[in-house]
């Protein structure tokens, strides 16, 4: 009987394992640069974590079940509830801002399509205990500068922003409540998959008959694409009172964060598209998703702020903000645009083995250079010579060590060098000394 994978699971074989492993170094790479620090959490959790914090979306979509003492569990579908458990649980301690990132495996079971599996890898960077837009700043620019590292450029991604604060503001200036404004943010979170007709219907019992002229106004905010006209929207929208003061207090906030990202060179990449509310349940202001610039396709990344979710985990009331970008839709992204590096994982040095008497001195001296942190190779049993040199050539080592019955008499080793065939002979006591100055310069 053979076992298949399960539907929307992935097997890495070296060659994409390879390839993951590149798009994790340049994730750790980035965030280290930014002063990240990485940090882990548990794959199962109690199931509790997500129901409401995650959202419906999400905890529709849980890999949950009940372990062996009877506790309702949960595959991670997400790293942001734990990490704001983690972090409220040690608050008082951890210095501001607490800058974290962590690169690891997530579950959802969602329809296995392009760009969506049920098992893939997100990177996820977050910053909390600064409430102002610097910390919002500083991540999309990270976000921009991770994406760049593939070489990926503006012609290639954006990062679209958005902000659920705003989005209340001017759903007050409408006349709608705290409930009826969730409903609507719902809504539009959905709209572009969504028919006109049925919008209008979804509308109606939060905004009556007006819902079809409403839907217009909606229409009209999302089209928005630069801070001038989102300016003059919002200042006819609400000229004096509470609300007019507080849209113009997030627009100031607005102007900070566009500033900021402009200064740190991430201005090109970033389009304004209130269209992006998020689906899910925390999302507290400044929201934003990176997608392909064509617009098409799945997000390759997604966050903002969740400046709630600390408090309601039992600890502080902290701020909060962060994204995680996922690998299937990067992956993809890189394949389609030429940017796969093609890996050739070849070793140092092959040992080239005469016989039996000279399988012990080879593998002696394999064991030193393996501790001095080069790689090197060997036939595990006796070979022909010939059958040696061609494996040692499709392995494509760089040397060959070829140990022969008079090469282990003189006490020496015969050097190879792939790349211009000359050979020399080292001493086999000195080879610590003689590996770097090889490695370095090669024979010629
Ligand atoms: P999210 O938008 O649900 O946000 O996921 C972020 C990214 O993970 C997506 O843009 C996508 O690249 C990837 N992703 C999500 N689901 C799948 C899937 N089924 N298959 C492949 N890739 C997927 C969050 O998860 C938030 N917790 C992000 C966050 C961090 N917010 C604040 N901090």
């Amino acid at each position: 009987m053979q076992f298949e994978t399960l539907p929307g699971f992935r097997e890495f074989y070296p060659d994409a394992c390879a390839r993951r492993n590149h798009i994790f170094g340049q994730w750790r790479k980035v965030a280290r640069a930014f002063n990240f620090l990485e940090y882990d959490a548990p794959v199962l959790e109690p199931l509790e974590l997500y129901i409401e914090k995650s959202g419906e979306e999400i905890v529709g979509q849980l890999f949950n079940f009940e372990d062996r003492g009877g506790r309702a569990v949960a595959l991670r579908p997400e790293m942001t509830p734990s990490l704001a458990r983690l972090v409220g649980a040690k608050a008082n301690g951890l210095k501001r801002p607490i800058k974290w990132f962590n690169i690891g495996e997530h579950y959802r079971y969602e329809r296995p399509q392009k760009g969506r599996l049920r098992a893939f890898y997100q990177y996820n960077v977050d910053i909390f205990g600064e409430a102002g837009p610097g910390a919002d700043a500083e991540l999309i620019a990270l976000l921009v500068q991770a994406l760049q590292a593939f070489g990926l450029g503006s012609d290639d991604f954006k990062v679209r922003l958005s902000d659920r604060d705003l989005w209340l503001h001017m759903l007050a200036a409408e006349g709608l409540d705290e409930d009826a404004s969730a409903t609507v943010l719902g809504i539009i979170d959905k709209l572009e998959r969504m028919d006109r007709s049925k919008a209008i219907e979804r509308l109606a019992p939060v905004i009556g008959d007006e819902a079809e002229a409403f839907l217009g106004r909606i229409e009209e905010v999302i089209a928005i694409r630069d801070f001038e006209t989102l300016t003059n929207y919002m200042q006819n929208l609400a000229s004096e009172g509470d609300i007019a003061d507080q849209i113009r207090i997030r627009l100031g906030e607005w102007e900070q964060l566009l500033n900021s990202l402009q200064a740190a060179g991430a201005g090109e990449f970033i389009q304004i598209d209130l269209g992006i509310v998020r689906g899910l349940a925390y999302y507290t202001g400044f929201v934003f998703e990176a997608f392909e610039a064509s617009g098409e396709g799945r997000a390759l990344a997604g966050g903002g702020r969740y400046d709630a979710l600390v408090k309601k985990l039992g600890g502080p009331d902290m701020p909060a903000v962060g994204f995680a970008m996922g690998d299937v839709t990067l992956a993809d992204l890189l394949e389609s645009k030429g940017l796969t590096p093609t890996y050739v994982q070849s070793p140092d040095f092959i040992a080239i083995i005469g016989g039996p008497e000279a399988r012990d001195a080879a593998m002696g001296d394999a064991a030193l250079i393996r501790r001095m942190g080069y790689t090197i190779d060997y036939p595990l049993k006796d070979q022909a010579f010939g059958k040696q040199f061609k494996e040692a050539n499709q392995k494509g080592a760089r040397f060959a060590l070829i140990y022969g019955s008079e090469e282990i008499e003189q006490g020496v080793v015969k050097v190879r060098d792939f790349s211009s065939g000359v050979e020399q002979m080292l001493p086999r006591d000195g080879l610590e000394a003689s590996i770097p100055d090889l490695m370095q310069s090669g024979l010629s």
